[in-house]
């Protein structure tokens, strides 16, 4: 039924629009997914407790009181989802691997076999489907024990991570070739360690926020490096992270509001991007002034902002083999009438954003259709970071309980064809990843908003996946490799 209406869907765009662009032949597409979101199998074997697991057992912070115990039970049912990937048609996979899964007290003195087990079940699975397996080192669930210890406040971590990183390039690395070392580092610092909006909801923005990027760029950082000193000579590969980004548009053509957009987007992306992409390295000049003089005049004796060594900037800089983005929406930008003396990120970038009413929206209040500012974003990333190789590495659309979901065909058509614009632009993207392969676990909002191309009966206690029109749609585009002009 789903099959018949999204044919007569596409026969229906096609009479009317006509025209077909064609994606080019370097151009690769895959599908994404973490592990909290949906593995499940919490406490299976000696799997150790994580961030998300204390957030939804301890507080009442999700929306429907949800958790990810089984989310869509992947950790049992990874062999249905590698048949999934197979119907779509994707060239990639992009899965996260769970730290605490791998190492029950974060620390890697202690390796878990059964989490060995289950991604080199899944990553074989991949390769003899095909498909070529993405994995990413951290998608936000940090051990428990970690945290308690202060997570990504804590310099240590770093150090810490680098052995996690150590532990899978070694268990992994003769079959994954492809290497994510952070999910959304903006997220994981300004929401979980800044605000309430991610484990851990630390909500201390204007200091914990800036601590936890320190040292998460110090991080990824050693991580790309042992990866190019150490496993590339042996496993070839290539290793970066993926920066989420909203595109900042200027409110009015006013010199102020085009001001306050372009420091909208160097505290957004700047401030992980340009210590990495830059060529002078660092944080971006604009934040570094910006909170050096706020917090002096607040009475701190130094800048809010931890400050790199001569040695940390070259040493950070340039650890990348592409840019890794994660995009969805656009904001506007303002400049305020007035500047809060207030303590916090959002208070020392000193902008207000807003959206137009006129955007369609989703089943996210975050989320509105705007698909030319992905074709803005694309070209910042070329003029900012000398038009460097892009993976999209997420993208995609909300909705609410909805298998005939023609709004994420018409976004997933948009959003393509303002990528086909980019591409025109000479921005190079070489892959394009649409979030998410199946419904999941949505952090804060439970199970209420839905991402996936398949459909998952959350009632079920088999956790019953079925195709969404959009997974035709989809398949559709590989298959042919064009898409209608919108
Ligand atoms: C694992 O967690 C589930 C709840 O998600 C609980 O019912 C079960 O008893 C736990 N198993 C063990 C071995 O602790
Ligand atoms: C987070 O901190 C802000 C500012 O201090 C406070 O108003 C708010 O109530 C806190 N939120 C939570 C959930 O603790
Ligand atoms: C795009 O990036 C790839 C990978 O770095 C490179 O091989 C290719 O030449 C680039 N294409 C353009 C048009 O710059």
């Amino acid at each position: 039924m789903v099959f018949i209406k999204t044919i007569t869907l596409l026969c229906l765009l096609i009479a009317v629009k006509g025209e077909l662009r064609r994606f080019p032949d370097t151009l690769s597409f895959g599908v994404a997914t973490a592990s909290y979101q949906i593995e499940g199998a919490w406490n299976a074997t000696d799997k150790g407790e994580n961030i998300w697991d204390r957030l939804t057992h301890t507080t009442d912070m999700i929306k429907d009181r949800s958790n990810g115990d089984v989310a869509c039970d992947s950790y049992n049912q990874h062999k249905r989802d590698v048949e999934m990937l197979k119907q779509l048609g994707v060239d990639y996979y992009r899965f996260s691997i769970s730290w605490s899964r791998i190492l029950p007290d974060g620390f890697s003195n202690r390796l878990s076999q059964d989490g060995i087990a289950y991604y080199d079940s899944l990553i074989n699975d991949l390769l003899v489907a095909n498909i070529t397996p993405f994995a990413t080192l951290y998608h936000w669930d940090l051990p428990q024990r970690l945290q308690d210890l202060g997570g990504w406040s804590n310099p240590m971590m770093a150090d810490y991570f680098l052995d996690f990183a150590e532990v899978v390039f070694e268990a992994f690395g003769d079959r994954v070739q492809n290497w994510l070392t952070f999910n959304e580092p903006w997220v994981v610092c300004l929401q979980g360690y800044g605000g309430v909006g991610k484990a851990p909801a630390l909500n201390m923005s204007g200091i914990a926020e800036y601590l936890c990027a320190h040292n998460l760029i110090k991080a990824h950082a050693m991580a790309y490096h042992l990866y190019d000193d150490v496993y590339r000579p042996l496993q070839g590969g290539r290793i970066g992270w993926t920066l989420n980004s909203n595109w900042h548009e200027p409110a009015n053509q006013y010199p102020a509001d085009i001001e306050a957009a372009e420091r909208a987007m160097q505290f957004h992306l700047g401030w992980f991007g340009h210590p990495v992409f830059s060529t002078e390295g660092d944080y971006p000049q604009v934040m570094k002034e910006r909170i050096a003089k706020r917090s002096l005049e607040q009475g701190y004796p130094r800048s809010r902002l931890p400050e790199f060594t001569t040695e940390e900037i070259a040493y950070i800089r340039g650890t990348y083999d592409f840019f890794g983005l994660n995009h969805y929406t656009t904001t506007l930008v303002r400049m305020p009438t007035t500047i809060s003396k207030e303590l916090s990120y959002y208070d020392d970038l000193g902008t207000e954003g807003f959206e137009d009413p006129a955007w369609p929206g989703s089943a996210s209040v975050w989320l509105k259709v705007v698909p030319w500012g992905f074709r803005n974003l694309l070209n910042w990333i070329k003029e900012n970071y000398y038009n460097p190789e892009i993976i999209v590495f997420e993208n995609g659309f909300s909705d609410r309980d909805n298998k005939d979901d023609v709004d994420r065909i018409s976004y997933y058509n948009q959003y393509l064809n303002a990528l086909l614009d980019a591409l025109e632009d000479g921005c190079n993207v070489t892959a394009y990843t649409a979030w998410s392969l199946m419904d999941n676990f949505e952090w804060l909002q439970g199970y209420t908003e839905r991402f996936g191309l398949y459909y998952v009966d959350f009632n079920d206690p088999r956790r019953t996946r079925t195709p969404k029109a959009s997974a035709f749609y989809y398949k559709s585009i590989l298959e042919s490799r064009t898409i209608e002009r919108d």
